[in-house]
C-alpha cells in the first residue's frame, strides 16, 4: 500500500528528441500511448495524480481522459523551461505528505518498483528518495549520472557530464519521492545555471545533500526504467515489453512459431493450444480462442476469433467475430462489423464488409460481399459481386439459408434471394428471387453449327494478305538501295 502520497506525472515536454513535431508521449508500446502506461499504473496502486501538460496539452489530456475519466487532474506548464519548473507548476495541488514525482517517458516502470521505493523511503525517514539503475551502454546520453562522493550525492544531465562514463554508469531513473516538507522549503532555490538554460529537477538531490536532508536511492533492473527521447529508444522499449507480453502468452500455452517476429499488444487474448506463425499481428484487443491457427503475416484488429478457427496467411481480419471452427484465407479481408459464423469457410480474394455470414456457408474463391446477410449452408460461387453501392447510398443484400449462387454473378441490392434458391452462373441478379426458384439472368448461347472451318478460312486468308503485302515491301526497298 502506497500511503499519504499523490503523485505527479510530468508529460509537457515539447519531445524535441524525436523529430516529429508531434509530443512523444502519445507515441504507442505494443498498441498502447506511452503516457498511460504511467496513468494507469498509479491507478492501480490508488495514488491520485496531477499531469503537468504543456506541449499539444489537448492531445495528451484527451488521450488519458478516455480512460481515467475524471480521476486525475491536469496542470498546465505554459512554457517548458525544464523538469523543475514543470513540478514547480503543481505546487498549489499539493496536499500528501509525500510527493511521487514520475517522468512522463518511463512507461515500462513497475508496480514493484514504486512500492519498494516507498518501503525505503519510509524505512529511511528520507526526504528524497529516487530510483537509479546500472546502464547497459555506458556512452548513451540520456540519464543524468548519480555521481556519489565524500561531498554526497548529485545527478549531473549528459550535457553537464564531463567525467569518465565507464565510470560513472549508474543512472537517475526519472522517478522521485519527496517529501512535501522538502519540495516546499527547496523548490525554490532551483535555477538555470546549466548547459540546457533549464530547472533541473534533479538538482533538489545536490540541495538535499548539502543541507543534510536524506536522500534514498533504490537500484531497478534497466529494461523498466527506460526512458525515451527517441524512435530508437521507442523501438527497443517496445522489444522488451513485447518479449514480455509473448512470453505471458507462450505459459499461456500459445505457440509461436517466430516470436521475434510477431506483434502481440497490450490488451489482447490468445487461447491455449493456438499457434501463431511468422509476422503476425495480434493488436487493438482482440481475442483469439483456443486451438486455432493463425497462419504467416495475417492481421488480427479489434476482432474476436473462436475456438479451433483457421486463419490462413496473409489474411486481415479487421473490426469482426469470426466463429468456431471457421476457416478464412489466405488473402482474404474481413472488416467493417462483419460477422462469420462456425463452419463457415471464405476462402482467396475474398473481402467481406459490413456483413454477416452463415454457419457452414463458403465463399471460397473471387468475392466482394458487403452490406449481405447471408444465411446457413450457402454457396456463394467464384467471381461473386455484391453490388451494394448506387452511386448515392448503400443497399442490403439478403441471401437466405441453403442457396447456391453460380460463379461470376453480380447481385445488384437492394435484393433478396429466398431459402433454398439458386442463381445461374454468370448472372446479373436484380429482382428478388423466390424460394425454391433457379434464376438465370444473362444472354442466351448460340451455337452455329459448322462455323468454324469459315472462321480458320478467314484467318488464313488475312495472313496470306499480310505475307504478300511484306514480301512487296522487302522487294520495293531492295530495288530502291
Ligand atoms: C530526465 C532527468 C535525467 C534522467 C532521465 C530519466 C532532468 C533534468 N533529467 O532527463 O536525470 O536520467 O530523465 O529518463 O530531469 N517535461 C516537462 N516540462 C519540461 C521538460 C520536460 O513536463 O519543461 C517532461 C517531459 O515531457 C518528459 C519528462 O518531463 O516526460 C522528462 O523530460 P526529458 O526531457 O525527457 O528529460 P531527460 O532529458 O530524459
Ligand atoms: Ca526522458
Amino acid at each position: 500500500m502506497v500511503k499519504n502520497t499523490q503523485a505527479v506525472i510530468l508529460a509537457a515536454g515539447k519531445s524535441t528528441r524525436f523529430n516529429t513535431g508531434k509530443t512523444k508521449l502519445l507515441e504507442k508500446i505494443c498498441g498502447q500511448e506511452m503516457i498511460l502506461y504511467v496513468t494507469k499504473l498509479l491507478e492501480r496502486l490508488h495514488i491520485p495524480t496531477v499531469v503537468v501538460v504543456g506541449y499539444q496539452k489537448e492531445d495528451v489530456q484527451s488521450t488519458i481522459q478516455q480512460f481515467h475519466e475524471n480521476t486525475i487532474s491536469f496542470v498546465e506548464q505554459v512554457e517548458q523551461k525544464g523538469t523543475g519548473h514543470a513540478i514547480l507548476c503543481t505546487q498549489e495541488q499539493w496536499y500528501a505528505d509525500n510527493i511521487l514525482i514520475i517522468n512522463g517517458d518511463v512507461p515500462l516502470v513497475t508496480d514493484n518498483i514504486l512500492q519498494e521505493l516507498y518501503t525505503q523511503h519510509n524505512a529511511t525517514h528520507a526526504d528524497i528518495s529516487f530510483v537509479t539503475s546500472h546502464i547497459a551502454d555506458p556512452n548513451t546520453n540520456s540519464y543524468g549520472r548519480v555521481i556519489k562522493s565524500d561531498q554526497g550525492i548529485e545527478i549531473i544531465e549528459p550535457k553537464d557530464f564531463t567525467g569518465d562514463p565507464f565510470e560513472h554508469c549508474c543512472v537517475n531513473a526519472g522517478i522521485y519521492l519527496i517529501t512535501k516538507k522538502f519540495l516546499t522549503t527547496y523548490i525554490q532555490q532551483l535555477n538555470q545555471a546549466n548547459k540546457s538554460n533549464e530547472f533541473y529537477l534533479t538538482d533538489l538531490v545536490k540541495i538535499a545533500s548539502e543541507h543534510n536532508a536524506t536522500v534514498t536511492t533504490v537500484a531497478a533492473p534497466f529494461d523498466y526504467i527506460r526512458g525515451i527521447n527517441t524512435f530508437q529508444e521507442l523501438w527497443a522499449a517496445e522489444q522488451v515489453k513485447r518479449a514480455e507480453l509473448i512470453k505471458h502468452w507462450m505459459e499461456h500455452g500459445v505457440n509461436f512459431s517466430a516470436a521475434q517476429t510477431t506483434h502481440v499488444d497490450l490488451g489482447v487474448s490468445i487461447g491455449a493450444g493456438t499457434f501463431i506463425g511468422c509476422g503476425v499481428h495480434v493488436s487493438q484487443g482482440s481475442v483469439i480462442g483456443k486451438n486455432c491457427m493463425i497462419r504467416g503475416f495475417a492481421s488480427i484488429e479489434g476482432s474476436t476469433i473462436g475456438d479451433n478457427t483457421t486463419i490462413e496467411s496473409h489474411s486481415i481480419i479487421k473490426d469482426s467475430i469470426i466463429g468456431n471452427h471457421a476457416h478464412i484465407g489466405p488473402f482474404a479481408h474481413v472488416h467493417g462489423k462483419s460477422i462469420i459464423q462456425d463452419h463457415a469457410a471464405i476462402g482467396n480474394f475474398v473481402e467481406i464488409k459490413n456483413s454477416t455470414i452463415g454457419s457452414q456457408t463458403k465463399a471460397k474463391h473471387l468475392a466482394y460481399l458487403g452490406d449481405a446477410t447471408i444465411g446457413k449452408q450457402v454457396n456463394i460461387g467464384a467471381g461473386t459481386i455484391t453490388c451494394n453501392y448506387s452511386g448515392i447510398q448503400k443497399n442490403h443484400t439478403v441471401i437466405e439459408d441453403n442457396v447456391f449462387i453460380g460463379s461470376n454473378n453480380t447481385l445488384v441490392a437492394p435484393i433478396t434471394i429466398k431459402k433454398e434458391a439458386f442463381t445461374a452462373a454468370g448472372s446479373t441478379i436484380t429482382q428478388d428471387v423466390p424460394e425454391q426458384a433457379l434464376a438465370i439472368a444473362r444472354e442466351r448461347q448460340i451455337n452455329k453449327e459448322n462455323y468454324a472451318p469459315k472462321l480458320r478460312k478467314k484467318k488464313d486468308n488475312k495472313y496470306s494478305f499480310i505475307g504478300a503485302v511484306k514480301a512487296h515491301h522487302d522487294t520495293s526497298t531492295s530495288e530502291g538501295s
